[in-house]
């Protein structure tokens, strides 16, 4: 089943408000998606995607793998981030232009300027693939926002607020659609509900996030 997705040029450059401090912005990375797909492939060859285990033992559902100085990852340990890829004991890929150039001009057009993303945290999901609810807390400086480029499929965003059970807003993500939160929401808890089955035109059976953070 391919739905066509009919509104798609009523939305493009729209912004809706999450909350004080975030919002959606529609359409922003459909400029560079040109730009951005072949960067995946190459990051893929250099660092492949891969299903990582998180402290409480489950296999995340999402496929990951980091570009940028440093890397999200997790294991038995716990969650941090590393200057290297555990599997290969390399250095992550380094942050290709373009993945910066957008997310330092989505932060400005949020309104946080000076945004220098140091880590990319590239995400796959297939059908059926979640992001359970969480907050982004292992960054060492929590001034600088969050920004989250989907790519692919559409995908159900959930965001909350500062408890985990505070009633979470649902939010379509479409294709080139960027979410911004710092400040005051730089903390709420958000996620992502088990992926539909609809594929994409162009990428497939497959959505792809990045999000980009200050980490260290
Ligand atoms: C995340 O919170 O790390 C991912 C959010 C998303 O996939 O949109
Ligand atoms: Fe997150």
């Amino acid at each position: 089943m391919n739905t066509p997705d009919l509104f798609a040029h009523e939305r493009i450059g729209q912004r809706e408000s999450l909350g004080p401090q975030s919002l959606v912005l529609r359409g922003f990375a459909l400029p560079h998606a040109e730009a951005l797909l072949p960067a995946i492939a190459a990051l893929e060859a250099a660092a492949p995607f891969r299903h990582m285990v998180t402290p409480g033992g489950f296999t995340m559902s999402v496929a990951l793998t980091n570009c940028g100085r440093l890397g999200w990852t997790t294991d038995r340990r716990g969650y941090r981030y590393s200057t290297f890829d555990p599997d290969s004991g390399r250095p992550w890929p380094a942050m290709p232009g373009v993945f910066a150039a957008l997310a330092r001009e989505a932060a400005a057009a949020a309104g946080f300027d000076d945004f220098q993303p140091d880590a990319c945290l590239v995400n796959r999901y297939v059908p059926g693939a979640k992001m359970s609810l969480h907050q982004d807390r292992n960054e060492r400086d929590l001034a600088a926002p969050v920004v989250s480029v989907s790519l692919g499929m559409t995908a159900t965003f959930l965001f909350g607020g500062h408890a985990r059970t505070d009633k979470a807003e649902r939010i379509p993500l479409y294709h080139g659609d960027v979410v911004v939160w710092g400040g005051v929401d730089r903390l709420r808890f958000h996620g992502v509900l088990p992926l539909k089955d609809d594929p994409h035109p162009e990428l497939g059976r497959q959505r792809i996030n990045f999000t980009f953070r200050q980490a260290g």
